[in-house]
């Protein structure tokens, strides 16, 4: 018997990368997964690849950044199937930039998705677990939510926001038993920092110096932060709420 048994869970951002890992996880323990990307053939797929392995799931398009579309997602899924237990706000994209270089269009992408995209899954989904009695969601920060990395303003600042916001309906919504934890992951090798290595001058420079700033010396696998959303879902961490757990493979007290 898995540690999901019954339970229903939205990942969003689901068809690659740490969403796609964790929808993984989640449906291997016997949730059934509702999976929400903007990309439908990386969403498509990760939804064949649990039906293979045996699992439940669908896909819907949805965009974290309208707030029709997570609307629509959370009620499509309640409707699919019947309940909903556990939120992964896991979307999101990478734009760098200093506060002087980045865009004020940047920069409003990177809070609309991160921070609002957070914002909008919690507020649909809550009245739904308040109904079943609770649930868990594990909102993705990161790292540079705590540490400072060059370049990184916007989107530093909107995983800092994440935490924030965490913290602040772990307390709001404790009471009617709903926990809500972040991650704080470090370097994950997956499609964002794939593409970041690709455009890179010297791909295998910046790879190493990546590598270098983990206590590790190395990247972690999206299947090790899936392991994590797994543990946050499940009773197992029925004491843990407005937490921050940080998966960096030590890069925060190494420094980069
Ligand atoms: N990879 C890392 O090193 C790392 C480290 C810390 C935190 N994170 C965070 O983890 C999360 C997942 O990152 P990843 O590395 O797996 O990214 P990824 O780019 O590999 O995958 C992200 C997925 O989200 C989808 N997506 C993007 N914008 C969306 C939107 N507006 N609505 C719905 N779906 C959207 C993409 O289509 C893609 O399938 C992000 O929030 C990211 O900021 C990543």
């Amino acid at each position: 018997m898995g540690r999901l048994e019954n339970k229903v869970a939205i990942v969003t951002g689901a068809g690659m990368g740490i969403g796609q890992a964790a929808a993984l996880a989640l449906a291997r323990e016997g949730a059934k997964v509702a999976v929400a990307d903007i990309d439908d053939a990386a969403g498509n797929a990760t939804v064949d690849q649990i039906r293979a392995a045996g699992g439940e799931a669908f896909f819907q398009h949805a965009d974290v950044g309208s707030t029709d579309d997570v609307r629509r997602l959370v009620e499509e899924t309640v409707a699919r199937f019947g309940r909903l237990d556990v939120l992964v706000n896991n979307a999101g994209v990478a734009i760098a930039g200093t506060v002087t270089e980045i865009s004020e269009e940047d920069w409003n992408r990177l809070i609309n998705i991160h921070l609002s995209g957070t914002w909008r899954g919690m507020k649909f989904a809550i009245p739904h677990m308040v109904r079943g009695g609770g649930g868990s969601i594990v909102n993705m920060a990161s790292v540079q939510a705590i540490m400072g990395i060059q370049g990184w303003s916007g989107y530093s600042a909107a995983k800092g926001g994440i935490i924030a916001l965490t913290q602040q309906a772990a307390v709001d919504y404790g009471g009617r038993n709903i926990r809500v934890n972040a991650i704080a992951p470090g370097t994950i090798m997956t499609p964002m920092n794939e593409k970041i290595f690709a455009e890179a001058e010297d791909p295998d420079e910046l790879i190493g110096t990546w590598n270098s700033w983990h206590a590790l010396g190395r990247f972690g696998q999206p299947e090790e932060v899936a392991d994590l959303v797994v543990f946050l879902a499940s009773d197992e961490s029925s004491f843990m709420t407005g937490d921050i757990i940080k998966i960096d493979g030590g890069m925060s007290i190494k420094g980069c």
